[in-house]
């Protein structure tokens, strides 16, 4: 998409030309999955697929939003925000970060904005954060015009400075990350963990964000992927059941710990577990809860693995590592499905392919493969010959540029 298209849209449906216009990035995880709301360790990179918002400021305190993909226009005002007892639709990201951005005290204006974005929505891409993330820079910026600082705010902002990231005060991106998170968790309903947001955030071109999603602590260590390139693989399953199923894993996890807190009382998470404490005790748990636990501890230990082979640039280690964590969330965490399983084979069958695995939540969405630049083609093909043949479906491939975090790319104040 480009540019001046959102600011034409903007035009045909507000009139004049925008503000702001702000873009913030899906993202893909290497590896670490479901490991987030574990208290552990995830290894996210932002991808070269945005969504962008423009925007204006109104005079009064209302929010019109018009989402260019759906052809939708959503009204609402900002003293009284409304929460949507129904399945979520795109308004309520946007809503729901509004509405923690005033709890947290920053000034929030009333606003026109058009919507639109070329992250696959609900293939475990990070598309849910990345319109938060873009909502709340859009927010921010328009209200960073009126006044630069708030009194009591917990989440001070900059000085405004456009066409960077570094708007945000350093330090405070994971406070904006976690109230993007609890718009989600507590305004939409979805009970997510911090990754998808904090990359969106944090994400920066050609490096890998690895975070400790207890101390919020990260690094963005370089990814120096040499000749090979990754390919995300869309098995275009809609993620049906992932809401419930998401929850049943965070509850399994949390019995988990709870029934492992008798032999080792200073537990408060799986991340606390060591592989050689969960061999000693791990007879004490139910079957279902042991498996569960058992991925999410192996998934931790592996994720600091793959960092370690990461800077050493130690590429075929880290691909077997991925492969690892598909065989982890296939067979104990349970949360791939026979298109991912379908998607990963094709994949594994071809040499060029040093490692694979499914990302984001599972029971559908994409695969992430680390492949060598001179069997992209290969593969595509292969993948669009072999896939539909074994599942009747039509997938999507998308070879992704590591991207930048969220940015202010257009600000009116500043244009020439
Ligand atoms: C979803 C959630 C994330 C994370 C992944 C699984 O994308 O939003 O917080 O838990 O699933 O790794």
């Amino acid at each position: 998409m480009t540019f001046s298209e959102i600011r034409q849209q903007f035009h045909q449906r507000f009139g004049g030309s925008p503000d702001r216009v702000v873009q913030a990035p899906g993202r893909v995880n290497l590896i670490g999955g479901h490991t987030d709301y574990n208290d552990g360790f995830v290894l996210p990179v932002a991808i070269d697929k945005h969504v962008t918002i423009a925007a204006s400021r109104r005079s009064d305190r209302r929010v019109v939003l018009y989402a260019s993909d759906f052809d939708q226009t959503c009204e609402f005002p900002l003293d009284a925000i409304l929460q949507n007892d129904g399945e979520p639709t795109w308004s309520d990201y946007p809503k729901g970060v509004a509405h923690f951005l005033m709890q947290a005290n920053q000034p929030v204006t009333g606003m026109n904005a058009v919507i639109r974005g070329n992250v696959p929505i609900a293939s475990g891409l990070g598309s849910s954060a990345a319109i938060e993330v873009a909502s709340a820079f859009a927010f921010l910026s328009l209200a960073r015009g009126l006044s630069s600082h708030s009194q009591g705010s917990d989440l001070a902002m900059d000085e405004f400075n456009s066409n960077s990231a570094t708007f945000i005060e350093a330090g405070l991106e994971l406070k904006l990350a976690t109230l993007c998170q609890r718009a989600e968790n507590e305004f939409v309903g979805v009970n997510c963990g911090i990754m998808d947001q904090a990359i969106s955030i944090l994400g920066k071109a050609d490096h890998a964000l690895v975070l400790d999603c207890r101390s919020l602590n990260y690094e963005r260590v370089p990814l120096k992927l040499g000749d090979f390139r990754i390919m995300v693989c869309d098995t275009k399953v809609k993620r049906e059941l992932v809401s419930s199923e998401y929850n049943k894993r965070r509850a399994e996890c949390e019995k988990g710990v709870e029934i492992l807190r008798q032999w080792l009382p200073a537990i408060s998470a799986l991340r606390d577990v060591s592989l050689d404490d969960f061999k000693k005790y791990e007879a004490s748990l139910p079957s279902l809860t042991q498996k569960r636990c058992r991925y999410v501890i192996e998934e931790n230990d592996r994720v600091l693995r793959a960092v370690k082979a990461l800077k050493e640039g130690e590429l075929r280690t880290f691909g077997s590592l991925m492969n690892a964590s598909h065989i982890g969330l296939r067979n104990d965490y349970q949360v791939s499905c026979k298109e991912l399983d379908t998607m990963v084979e094709i994949a594994l069958a071809n040499d060029s392919v040093i490692g694979v695995r499914m990302t984001g939540a599972g029971f559908g969405g994409c695969t992430v493969n680390l492949v060598h630049q001179n069997a992209v083609d290969n593969l595509t093909n292969q993948i669009m010959t072999e896939y539909p043949q074994k599942t009747g479906i039509v997938p999507e491939i998308y070879v992704c540029k590591p991207s930048d975090g969220a940015a202010i790319v257009f600000n009116s104040n500043e244009a020439a």
